[in-house]
């Protein structure tokens, strides 16, 4: 369905073609003045100069052909030469009708539908999960759903690093505890266990151990290096050993993105992309891109535009061993290979936004990406603490995102048992539903690139822009519906929505015919924080009717019915929101 705003324009734009103006004058936006008028356009003022004539008199010209239109309520010129518009209650009554009738709300798939790669997550394994890739999985689990929604083909991939020095660490820390498996005997030529020497605990303390010896302990460090080199280049025994570290770490990983609602599409890592490495490199040297620099392999990728330094993209360090962008180049080989995208977002910390940009120019100046491929990054900030430092746990380590969630719902089950009757279990899952809704809706109402604080009391407050009161609001639309349903003497059949009865239920009408709007700026924004902007905006403008309105104590049946149309249909734009931002609301709370 057309945008209500566009539909407006449309006519606005025939008025002024009506009156002999040119019709790009028409457009319309949203009135910066809500006390006196719902649309404005303000073409008359471009059209003095064009036709040499006051502004006022093209606004009165066009003003009269508004006025004959069943659209417009009331539309009146303003001097200088502004056109004022309120809507009618019943083209707004149509509209609504019209996305109601509809399974998508009346939201377009996109004409041009493309194939994105959304790269989020991003987790290391056998490292825990932290806080810090808390934000990626969240941004980019909502990119994906809100692109899926509007007809996008996507493909979220995971993007495990699984192929650094971490691996080397762990390899040399297992060799110290446990000599004797076979994994590090040179002449081994057996089978492998298909056990894991570990468990995931295990495991968790094995890498933090590993990774405080090897600052001390230069030797260590070394074997380490070693051992990651060896891996690398393929050692049967390590190979297998870091397989086991691979699945161990990935099943532990797979129940923690569960319990945040974020499932990714392809688990793809690291190392799958080195197999393209060698011919990546070679073709770079003999297509002239990359020269050596210091001993490392490099590609210039400094603009003369640049305003800071942007330094070469290291392919190889001298000792020929890979880095970070060349697995990223050579990744983009993979994706190129495998789905020839039209688009690749990279939903990472912020802080790594000239590794991008290295990435970025070097791919295209290569050749790797065929020039019409977009690539995004979606650089997100750090989630503080309330001491506005990076958030730790308060004996001071980094938090791991179980706990987290933990912590959150807990505060919500208090809050719930505190003021309500509900059985005790009850109140588990419908704390962890809420729960997760305040801490996703805590993080992706602020704008990605902003550092924000982890504020658990505001998170799980019912009042304000938190995810809590988005729910309460469609729980609170659940339990009229309810009462509803049990009146003896309601509408049989559906009833339809009617032109708004009260200000604010016009203003809740208008508010629902903008839900368009609101998913296709957060889509080509990037910007998920639009979604949550709107759904408060919504939230707000149902409440204020609500309270102003007699809903269940109207006589007027066939009004009270198109309340719950109406109603039904705010539930409905809600739900779908929420369902994109990635979290769901509970029958009660
Ligand atoms: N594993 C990386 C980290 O923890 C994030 C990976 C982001 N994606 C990428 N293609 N580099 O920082």
């Amino acid at each position: 369905m057309k945008k209500l705003i566009d539909r407006i324009t449309e006519i606005v734009e025939q008025g002024f073609v009506d009156c002999g103006y040119e019709r790009s004058l028409g457009k319309v936006t949203l009135s910066n003045r809500p006390d006196l008028c719902e649309y404005q356009c303000n073409g008359a003022m471009a059209g003095a100069k064009l036709y040499k004539k006051a502004p006022i008199m093209i606004a009165n010209d066009v003003v009269g052909r508004l006025l004959g239109n069943e659209a417009f309520e009331e539309a009146s010129a303003v001097n200088p030469g502004f056109i004022n518009m309120k809507i009618s209650g019943a083209f707004l009554a149509d509209y609504l009708g019209q996305m109601d009738g509809d399974d998508r709300l009346g939201v377009c798939l996109e004409g041009k539908p493309e194939t994105i790669v959304i790269d989020y997550g991003g987790p290391n394994v056998a490292k825990p999960l932290h806080v810090g890739h808390l934000r990626s999985a969240i941004i980019g689990e909502s990119m994906k759903r809100l692109s899926r929604f509007l007809g996008h083909k996507v493909i979220g991939d995971v993007h495990l690093g699984d192929w650094g020095l971490q691996m080397g660490l762990i390899i040399e820390e297992v060799r110290e505890r446990q000599p004797e498996l076979p994994y590090f005997k040179e002449d081994f030529e057996g089978e492998y266990p298909k056990e894991a020497p570990f468990t995931i605990g295990e495991l968790e303390e094995i890498y933090p151990a590993a990774s405080l010896k090897s600052k001390s302990d230069e030797a260590f460090a070394k074997k380490a290096h070693d051992a990651t080199f060896k891996l690398q280049n393929g050692n049967r025994g390590y190979l297998a050993l870091w397989n086991h570290i691979l699945n161990v770490s990935v099943s532990d990983l797979k129940r923690n993105y569960e319990k945040l609602n974020v499932t990714f599409d392809i688990w793809k890592k690291e190392s799958d992309a080195q197999g393209y490495i060698p011919d990546m490199v070679e073709r770079m040297k003999r297509e002239g891109f990359a020269h050596e620099s210091q001993g490392a392999l490099v590609v210039d990728v400094a603009e003369e535009t640049d305003a800071k330094e942007v330094p070469p993209c290291i392919l190889l360090k001298s000792d020929g061993a890979t880095l970070y962008s060349t697995t990223d180049l050579a990744t983009l080989v993979e994706r190129e290979k495998l789905f020839a995208p039209d688009r690749i977002l990279y939903v990472v910390d912020k802080r790594q936004s000239l590794h991008f940009t290295q990435v970025f120019r070097c791919a295209r100046k290569t050749g790797i990406v065929r020039p019409e491929v977009k690539l995004d990054f979606l650089g997100f900030g750090t989630m503080n603490g309330r001491d506005g430092k990076p958030f730790k746990t308060r004996d001071g380590g980094i938090m791991r995102l179980e706990y987290l969630i933990q912590e959150i719902s807990g505060a919500v089950y208090e809050k719930i048992m505190e003021n309500r009757s509900m059985e005790e279990a009850d109140a588990r899952e419908t704390a962890k539903v809420i729960g997760l809704a305040a801490l996703k809706y805590g993080d992706l109402s602020n704008q990605a690139a902003k550092d924000y604080v982890f504020d658990v009391d505001r998170f799980i407050s019912f009042e304000g822009d938190t995810g809590p009161y988005i729910l309460y609001t469609i729980v609170r639309i659940k339990s009229i519906q309810a009462k509803y349903e049990e009146l003896a003497d309601k509408v049989t059949g559906e009833g339809e929505i009617l032109p708004a009865a009260s200000e604010s239920e016009k203003a809740l009408q208008l508010m629902a015919g903008r839900v368009q709007d609101a998913l296709l700026s957060a889509f080509y924004e990037q910007a998920p924080h639009k979604i949550c902007q709107y759904v408060y905006e919504l939230s707000n403008a149902f409440n204020r009717f609500y309270h102003e309105t007699k809903i269940m104590a109207e006589t007027d049946r066939k009004r009270q019915a198109a309340y719950i149309r109406l109603l039904k249909l705010v539930r409905r734009i809600l739900e779908t929101c929420i369902g994109l931002l990635g979290f769901e609301a509970p029958d009660r709370m």
